[in-house]
């Protein structure tokens, strides 16, 4: 069942390309002028009533919904919350608010409860999901299914892939049903989706990071930092990396660096980098920070002028795309390390200890 594979995760890693290829499938339209495709049951228009978006999720999915959040909000308030968290205390969702609940199983108990609280204050709740049938679907107004297929480590991670991958087709959707204008943009943000998928598969056979897995054995904690879309990818870098290695890892906003995490670094510590190739020289001054206390860097990104390489201790490179999928790119490094990282130290890499695939309880 693994095909050859030690794990389901590594398996499902490099099954990421066939699981992008078909969550983009027929769904960006073929017409001289790009355009999104009818989304199933979100055709064309369908989505002109939306004023706002809450996105809900749990774990990797919260990041997904961050991730979402961050490119969606460019044109109409988007806000990512913690299905958990989405009760009395944040703000009450209306018929004016699209409530989208990102959930792999369709079945997390957190995320059943956020849709249940959106659907009693009336607001219009889709199902971002890979689970046909799931409850998900059957609580929610409209599905949209992100068909990465079966997912068996517990580890999501060709699910977080194809979640934003159909998210940011969502994102089209809406903002040609909200905002109306076609632009440039859109063309270029498409055509970089449906290169996305050959894109992580040269990401994958080039990645060095096997070997820089084993440079940081010994180390004490390992920091994750990025800005707007890579601040999700630190945060998915860091939960990764916790739940197959066991060990201490933080993501956080470059931003926040100062404000207290910076206290922890040290030359045991070392700090990976997610660079999107947007908000780049602002992540350079918090790589610089870090440098300066002695923690080794890993920048991720992409480096057509071999900028980058002079910044950081070591290069996971990625080529060079729109800045709004390339954290896709950088997220498969991150999962790569986290895999060797764990295979390394003998970790039961598809079932760590603690946790289920499917969290059905509160
Ligand atoms: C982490 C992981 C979990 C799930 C979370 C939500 O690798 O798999 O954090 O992402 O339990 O699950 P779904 O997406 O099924 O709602």
């Amino acid at each position: 069942a693994k095909g050859g594979y030690d794990h389901f995760m590594r398996k499902e890693i490099e099954e990421q390309p066939t699981a992008l290829r078909q969550a983009i499938r027929g769904r960006v339209g073929t017409d001289d002028r790009r355009t999104p495709a009818d989304l199933e049951s979100l055709p064309r228009d369908s989505l002109a009533g939306v004023e706002r978006v809450h996105f809900v999720g749990m774990g990797t999915s919260y990041h997904a919904a961050m991730y979402g959040a961050s490119v969606v909000d460019w044109g109409i308030p988007a806000q990512a919350y913690l299905s958990g968290e989405y009760a009395d205390r944040t703000p009450e969702p209306d018929e004016g608010t699209l409530v989208v609940a990102v959930t792999q199983s369709g079945e997390t108990a957190d995320t059943l409860e956020a849709v249940r609280r959106a659907n009693e204050h009336g607001a219009r709740t889709l199902a971002v999901t890979n689970v046909v049938g799931s409850t998900a679907t059957r609580d929610c107004d409209d599905s949209l299914f992100i068909r990465a297929g079966p997912e068996v480590g517990v580890a999501a991670t060709k699910t977080f892939s194809a979640q934003i991958a159909t998210l940011a087709l969502l994102r089209e959707r809406l903002h040609t049903d909200t905002v109306g204008a076609h632009s440039d943009d859109i063309d270029e943000r498409l055509t970089a989706l449906e290169r996305l998928p050959s894109l992580v598969e040269q990401t994958i056979e080039d990645s060095p990071v096997r070997s820089i897995a084993r440079e940081f054995d010994d180390s004490d904690a390992y920091f994750f930092i990025g800005r707007g879309t890579g601040r999700s990818v630190a945060l998915e870098g860091a939960l990764k990396f916790k739940e197959i290695t066991y060990e201490h890892a933080e993501g956080f906003a470059a931003s926040e660096l100062k404000h207290g995490p910076l206290a922890l670094v040290t030359t045991e510590t070392p700090v990976f980098a997610v660079f999107t190739g947007y908000d780049d020289e602002a992540l350079l001054t918090s790589v610089e920070e870090v440098s300066a206390r002695g923690a080794p860097v890993v920048g991720i990104g992409a480096d057509p002028t071999g900028a980058l390489a002079e910044r950081v201790d070591h290069l996971l490179e990625l080529p060079d795309t729109h800045p709004d999928v390339a954290g896709v790119l950088a997220n498969v490094q991150l999962q790569l390390f986290a895999y060797h990282a764990a295979d390394r130290i003998g970790r039961p890499i598809d079932k760590p200890r603690n946790l289920a695939k499917c969290v059905t309880v509160e």
